[in-house]
């Protein structure tokens, strides 16, 4: 075993020979759009972004829904299944089975498996002291999902964020391996700042963040300024409050949507800066257009984040 569950990494990683490990992971949720279609491609997106986060090239996947069969029309679950389908395929994975439950709360997801070479695994533990920090995704799910559910949030939001969560972390990691970094993960439930804590603590070191610099969905922040802010949010604003050091400059809508809980979010790569416009521009070549460069890693071993405006 390569990678396990006691380092907070996106997937596990099991050595076979000396050239080769396979990588698995397994993610379902909830729905979180009213299309089946979408959903299902989100689902998928989000699920095979934990094997892009490790630099690993995904192979197969196996579905898992839940649905109440009593409510719930058999076609709307072919319609979630066809999302992911097209989405996997889109990403080079073959479905190869699957297991269907009969379950009060509807939710789809699947286990994905791929293959890396053990010494080009990309974890979170790498960051160093002088690395940039880039982000590939604009943040804001979270709050946008929770302002679907309270209908607040405009149709032309909604398509914004349903484009984000459903483009494939596949060039983004592509580039990263191209051009080899220190560390990565993927930006998912704990928001970007909690996932950078991941990250600070398995590498030892720590960071400065640019609040500015950080690209969120365009709709987002309304949302955040009105309070429309999902509980698994707050409750990651809560628990970076320890490690966490605010320039009063930045405001508390801008420091939720730091924190915001995502679904199928971006890579986080921590890239050593003589490498920064290598990566860059290896993003921009697989049409990654929301890359930005948000921050740099610090000399400190306790993991803090200094967030400047
Ligand atoms: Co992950
Ligand atoms: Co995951
Ligand atoms: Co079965």
């Amino acid at each position: 075993m390569l990678v396990g569950i006691d380092t907070s990494d996106d997937a596990g990683v099991y050595q076979l020979t000396d050239d080769l490990a396979i990588v698995q992971t397994l993610d379902f949720i909830t729905p979180i759009v009213d299309d089946p279609y979408a959903f299902g491609a989100i689902a998928a997106a989000n699920a095979v972004s934990d094997i892009y986060a490790m630099g690993a090239t995904p192979l197969t996947a196996m579905n898992i829904v839940g649905y109440p069969s009593d409510e719930v029309e058999p076609e709307l679950v072919a319609e979630i299944l066809r999302g992911g389908y097209d989405k996997l395929t889109e990403a080079g994975v073959a479905i190869i089975g699957g297991h269907t439950v009969d379950d009060p709360a509807l939710k789809y997801g699947v286990a994905v498996t791929g293959i890396v070479h053990p010494k080009r695994i990309v974890t979170n533990a790498g960051a160093k002291v002088g690395d940039a920090l880039v982000l590939t995704k604009p943040l804001g799910t979270g709050v946008i999902n929770q302002g679907i559910k309270m209908e607040r949030t405009p149709t032309e939001v909604i398509e914004r964020a349903v484009e984000v969560m459903t483009t494939l972390n596949k060039g983004a990691a592509e580039a990263m391996v191209a051009v080899v970094v220190s560390a990565c993960t993927d930006v998912t439930g704990f928001g970007l700042l909690g996932h950078l804590r991941e990250m600070l603590v398995a590498s030892g070191v720590s960071a400065r963040v640019f609040a500015s610099r950080v690209p969120l969905i365009d709709g987002a922040l309304a949302l955040a300024e009105r309070s429309i802010v999902p509980a698994g949010t707050r409750a990651n604003r809560r628990f970076v409050e320890p490690f966490v050091h605010w320039h009063d400059d930045v405001p508390e809508p801008l420091r939720m949507l730091l924190c915001d809980a995502q679904t199928s979010g971006g890579l986080l790569i921590s890239v050593p800066k003589e490498k920064l416009n290598a990566l860059m521009d290896a993003l921009k070549e697989r049409g990654v257009r929301w890359a930005s460069v948000i921050g740099e890693v610090v000399d400190k071993p306790s993991a803090e984040v200094w967030v400047e405006p």
